[in-house]
């Protein structure tokens, strides 16, 4: 947010890849202040880690990252978009292994589309090693499959070996899990975020297709089964590096 902070950042830099922090009430003008330092410091290639389909006015960090996708296009720099769907994410992956219950805040019968965060940096290090071939592009990142909460809760089920069932938590209670109950503008803006998912999960799916993310990583994009696997292959190795710890320290 610091114009001084950002010049200073800048100054050397070739190319910048800009991922804007989630559910910030200030993501905006982040944005547009790292986009307006990157200019004047004559930087060659922008990359910005937006959003799929942030031309959806209803979600609110979509919204916030279309402003930001204007900005850039406005600003005369040389840019790449990359706009992933909703991530797979490891963090969220923990809690369901440790209590065996997979939850979603919206309802549990609309699909999504996933993308794996190592196809995503994979695209991201090809964008901004190849800048020639990726200047002026906009790209949805999209992994295959389109997800129920019910058929992610059966893929999560196979790999563990036992039923894990779903459960459809509301945005509020979903925020006091993920931020406390803080009052502040920053709580409430991520409260808004939440609520505005939940509502637009619940009556739109959020889908999109692989065809691109296919052709620029020269490969098939990770499924949501690889990816559960091997999340749940590091957490089973971390238990039993921990019970060896144990038995060692006994
Ligand atoms: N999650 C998804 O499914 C998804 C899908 C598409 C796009 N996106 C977008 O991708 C971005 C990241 O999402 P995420 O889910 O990866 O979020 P995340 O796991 O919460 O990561 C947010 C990152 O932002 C940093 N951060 C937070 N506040 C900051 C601040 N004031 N200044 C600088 N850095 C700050 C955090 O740093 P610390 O680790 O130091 O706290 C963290 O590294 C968001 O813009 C989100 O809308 C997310």
């Amino acid at each position: 947010m610091d114009p001084a902070v950002l010049r200073k950042a800048m100054m050397g830099v070739e190319k910048v890849y800009h991922i804007g922090p989630t559910a910030h009430p200030k993501e905006r003008e982040m944005g547009c202040a790292v986009i307006d330092a990157a200019r004047e410091a004559g930087v060659k290639h922008f990359v910005f880690s937006s959003v799929l389909h942030a031309i959806t006015t209803a979600l609110v960090q979509h919204e916030i990252k279309r402003d930001v996708e204007e900005h850039l296009l406005s600003s005369g720099l040389e840019f790449t978009i990359l706009q992933p769907s909703n991530f797979m994410l490891p963090i969220k992956m923990r809690p369901v292994f440790l209590e065996g219950v997979f939850r979603l805040s919206w309802s549990l019968g609309r699909r999504q589309s996933l993308v794996d965060i190592g196809d995503l940096t994979d695209v991201a290090f090809s964008v901004l090693t190849h800048s020639e071939l990726h200047a002026g592009a906009t790209y949805e990142l999209v992994g295959r499959g389109r997800y129920t909460a019910y058929e992610l809760g059966e893929i999560i089920s196979s790999v563990m070996g036992r039923p894990i069932p779903v459960e459809e938590i509301d945005a509020d209670k979903y925020h006091r899990a993920l931020f406390g109950t803080a009052e502040s503008e920053k709580s409430q803006h991520q409260l808004k975020v939440l609520r505005a998912i939940t509502a637009r999960y619940s009556s739109n799916d959020f889908i999109g297709n692989p065809n691109v993310l296919t052709w620029l990583l020269n490969r098939q994009p990770t499924t949501f089964k690889e990816f559960v696997q091997k999340q749940y292959d590091a957490f089973l190795a971390q238990g039993s590096i921990l019970a060896e710890g144990c038995k060692a320290i006994a």
